[in-house]
């Protein structure tokens, strides 16, 4: 190791650890949204309706926190588990995918907003994977909020897909070191998110962003993704600003 060099999380850029609290808005908030079946079958909906109303809160989610400060915005929208449930869902989580990249990507570029894919794409289908790439292209200089869609994406997939990258380019294992590691992941262009909310009442990851969430702030709130609102979204906000984040240091230290 050379001497000095940092072994930590790479701490946020312009915050002190003692200057957390009351601080700006996080820059990067990622999103489990979970609770899509829950919500239709409350309802007596097929789940897929479900997915449906969940897919067409993005929008308002994405102008709410962009509104609030907010830089990258990342949405988890399938993971590699999800391949496990029945086909008839994965089938309609495809369509409802393809669908909402189809229509929403002209929009999303007038308003600005680079749209990146996190994840693998040699599942899709192959009308599906050209779609994600022409979004990703139509979008890739604009300057707004960046929008990321996690589909088909594990965090240990992710992590995997790294080490045999950092093989294949032959790094030398001394020379390896986090910020190298990083730069071998999907978010190697932005930082780590500083909250994670997850609807639906779950306490846990379930795959998401393995690596980056190191020392991201959780959140987790009982409300179904399709019912979450601005409100609510603002208050989340309001209460990360509360936390003090200190990076395994010592507050005010
Ligand atoms: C989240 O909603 C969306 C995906 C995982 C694709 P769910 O489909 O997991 O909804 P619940 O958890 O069954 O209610
Ligand atoms: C997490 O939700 C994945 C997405 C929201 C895409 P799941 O419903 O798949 O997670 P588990 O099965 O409850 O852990
Ligand atoms: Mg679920």
């Amino acid at each position: 190791m050379e001497p000095g060099k940092r072994t930590g999380p790479e701490p946020p850029r312009g915050r002190g650890i003692a200057r957390c609290r009351g601080d700006a808005a996080p820059r990067h908030v990622a999103l489990i949204m979970d609770g899509n079946g829950r919500w239709a079958i409350r309802r007596g909906l097929p789940r897929i309706e479900g997915h449906r109303r969940g897919a067409d809160r993005i929008r308002e989610v994405l102008e709410t926190l962009s509104g609030l400060g907010v830089e990258y915005v990342t949405v988890y929208a399938f993971s590699t588990e999800n391949w496990g449930r029945p086909k008839d869902e994965v089938d309609g989580l495809m369509d409802i995918f393809y669908s909402a990249v189809e229509e929403q990507t002209g929009d999303l570029h007038q308003r600005n907003v680079r749209v990146i894919h996190l994840g693998r794409t040699a599942n899709l289908r192959p009308g599906l994977r050209r779609a994600v790439e022409n979004a990703q292209q139509l979008t890739a200089g604009n300057t707004g909020v960046t929008l990321h869609v996690a589909f088909d994406y594990g965090g240990r997939d992710e992590i995997l897909r790294a080490v045999r990258r950092i093989i294949r380019d032959g790094v030398d294992p001394e020379d390896l070191d986090e910020a190298t590691f990083r730069r071998y992941l999907y978010t190697a262009h932005c930082p780590d998110p500083d909250l994670i909310i997850r609807t639906g009442g779950e306490q846990r990851i379930s795959n998401f962003l393995l690596w980056q969430s190191a020392y991201s702030e959780y959140y987790h709130t009982p409300t179904l993704w399709p019912d979450l609102r601005p409100a609510e979204l603002a208050q989340v906000l309001a209460a990360y600003r509360q936390r003090q984040r200190r990076y395994g240091a010592l507050a005010g230290a």
